[in-house]
């Protein structure tokens, strides 16, 4: 029998190992009762992206500590645990096997269901947590945009566990494009936040970028591979060596390159974004979500506050930084509205098994 009670906050352990991050936390409906993440990027930074075996290993060296943490951080007695959520997918396969065996595990344990999530639906809804009361001024249908360093999609939340994907990459992910522009710079890896504060201190004209995608039909694709390209043979002109070498430019010119580049991405990212609001039949939408780690940029977060106005949206990011990279707070918070959904209370725990591509727009299916 289940032990789901019906209060309408259900308390969840949520466990994230989708990518580079160990994740667990413990959440009832929107509220964060504890969120602890084991970062090992600086440990996949000498290869300049994440190593899948590496990752593994690290996720299955942490989770224990990870998620006794949590549960310690959240003081809700263990057999007070309603449901476990987990990330099913998407996200690199190996890693997500790592955190579903746990789930499964603790399940199993405590003869509660588990509930996949898909990790971007967990990005989608992040905005959401701790919002209280305030959270019904959010009207569905709603828009969500997520950008990380695996994804860059635009979804419109019709209500939340229904979505369509409105734009998405053709090529690579927002993040992931950054992430590559300050490696050709010599500004090591993850490079986003570093990419960042570069281009704080140069001028974004100085050098002039081609606009993604403007001379495509095509209005809602993102694609970045064209932009990184001539990042790459820009700065080769301007006397930079090897990708990934020490930089051979000065800081002026990094600072500059930088500060172009992140432009032309932002502006191509907006482009689409304003494109799907007004020509798109969702001028209705009120309310702009945003999730993942590129919305930790605060140049990014002012244009998109600056198009609240022209739009007449509300943008709205997570609370707290560790909402916006990978987490599990997140999850948790997803599962929680899929409560009383009879196909996610699942018991027959061996069904669930990682889903590596899992689009946002498309449900769990067990065979
Ligand atoms: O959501 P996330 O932590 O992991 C994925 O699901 O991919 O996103 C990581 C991405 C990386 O590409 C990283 O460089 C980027 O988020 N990022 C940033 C900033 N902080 C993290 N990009 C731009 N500006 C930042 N401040
Ligand atoms: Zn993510």
């Amino acid at each position: 029998m289940s032990k789901l009670n019906q209060n309408l906050k259900p308390l969840i352990l949520a466990i994230d190992t989708s990518c580079d991050e160990t994740a667990a936390a413990v959440t009832s409906g929107v509220s964060v009762l504890s969120n602890v993440i084991w970062s090992q990027a600086s440990q996949h930074a000498e290869f300049g992206g994440v190593m899948p075996s590496l990752a593994q290993r690290m996720h299955e060296e942490r989770i224990d500590w990870v998620v006794s943490k949590a549960i310690a951080k959240s003081q809700i007695p263990i057999p007070k645990l309603e449901a476990i959520a987990v990330t099913a997918g998407p996200g690199l396969a190996i890693a997500l096997g790592v955190g579903i065996s746990k789930a499964k595990e603790l399940a199993r344990k405590l003869n509660i269901p588990l509930i996949p999530v898909n990790h971007i639906e967990g990005h989608l809804l992040s905005p959401m947590a701790n919002l209280g009361n305030s959270k019904s001024e959010i009207k569905f249908p709603a828009l969500g945009l997520v950008v990380s360093g695996g994804h860059t999609e635009l979804v419109l939340i019709k209500k939340i566990g229904e979505y369509r994907i409105l734009a998405k990459t053709q090529d690579d992910a927002l993040g992931e494009a950054l992430d590559k522009a300050a490696r050709m710079l010599g500004l090591g890896y993850p490079g986003g936040e570093i990419l960042e504060k570069m281009a704080k201190f140069g001028d974004p004209k100085s050098y002039v970028l081609p606009m993604p995608m403007s001379q495509s039909p095509d209005k809602h694709s993102f694609s970045y591979s064209g932009l990184k390209t001539a990042l790459l043979r820009l700065s080769a002109s301007e006397g930079q060596s090897l990708i990934g070498d020490a930089p051979t430019l000065s800081k002026q010119q990094i600072c500059d390159l930088a500060a172009s580049f992140q432009n032309r991405a932002f502006q191509h990212l907006e482009r689409v974004v304003i494109r799907s609001i007004r020509d798109g039949e969702h001028k209705n939408v009120r309310d702009l979500l945003v999730g993942g780690g590129v919305a930790a940029n605060m140049e990014l977060r002012n244009r998109l506050r600056a198009l609240e106005k022209e739009l007449g949206i509300k943008v709205r990011f997570p609370y707290s930084k560790k909402l916006i990279g990978d987490n599990a707070a997140m999850i948790g918070i997803a599962a929680g509205y899929k409560k009383y959904d009879l196909r996610y209370m699942n018991y027959d725990y061996e069904k669930i098994d990682r889903k590596a591509r899992w689009p946002v727009d498309q449900d769990f299916s067990i065979e």
